[in-house]
C-alpha cells in the first residue's frame, strides 16, 4: 500500500478527513459514556459544526476536488454531487447544534441527542466515505491504513 502520495492536497485532506473522524469517535464516546457533562459535549457538538464550515470551504476552494478532476475530470459529476450536498449538511450541522442547545433541560437530552447525533454522523460518513472514493480513484491509489 503506497504511503507516499505526491500532492500536499491528497495528505491534506487524509488528513482533514482523518481528523473529523477522530472528532466524530469523541462525540460518540461521550454520548456512550455519560460521564462528560452536557454542556461539554454540548461544546464537541458546536465544535464539530465550526469544524464543517471550515472542512467544506477548505474543500471547495480549490483544494483537492480542483486536482484531484485535473487529474480524473470523469469524475467531475461526482465532485459536483458531493459538493452539493455541503450546504445541506452545513444547515442539518447548525440544526443539530441549535436543538442540543435547546433541549438541555429536558431530562431525556442525552437520549435524543444520540438519536439526532447518530443520523447526521451517518449522513456525513456517507459523504466523506465518497469523497475518499473520489480521490482514491482520482489518485489511483490505495488509502485505507495510513498512519
Ligand atoms: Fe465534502
Ligand atoms: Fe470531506
Amino acid at each position: 500500500m503506497s504511503h507516499s502520495p505526491n500532492s500536499p492536497n491528497y495528505e491534506r485532506v487524509l488528513a482533514e478527513h482523518r481528523a473529523l473522524k477522530d472528532l466524530l469517535a469523541k462525540i460518540d464516546r461521550a454520548l456512550a459514556e455519560k460521564t462528560a457533562s452536557i454542556d461539554a459535549v454540548s461544546d464537541l457538538i458546536a465544535g464539530l459544526g465550526d469544524r464543517l464550515v471550515r472542512h467544506f470551504s477548505m474543500e471547495e476552494d480549490g483544494g483537492y476536488f480542483a486536482e484531484a478532476l485535473t487529474r480524473a475530470p470523469r469524475l467531475v459529476s461526482l465532485a459536483n454531487e458531493l459538493m452539493a450536498q455541503h450546504p445541506k449538511m452545513c444547515t442539518r450541522a447548525r440544526d443539530l447544534v441549535l436543538d442540543v442547545g435547546q433541549m438541555k433541560p429536558k431530562q431525556d437530552w442525552w437520549d435524543a441527542t444520540r438519536e439526532r447525533f447518530d443520523a447526521f454522523r451517518d449522513e456525513l460518513l456517507k459523504h466523506e466515505q465518497q469523497e475518499d472514493v473520489l480521490i482514491q480513484e482520482a489518485y489511483n491509489r490505495d488509502i485505507g491504513e495510513t498512519d
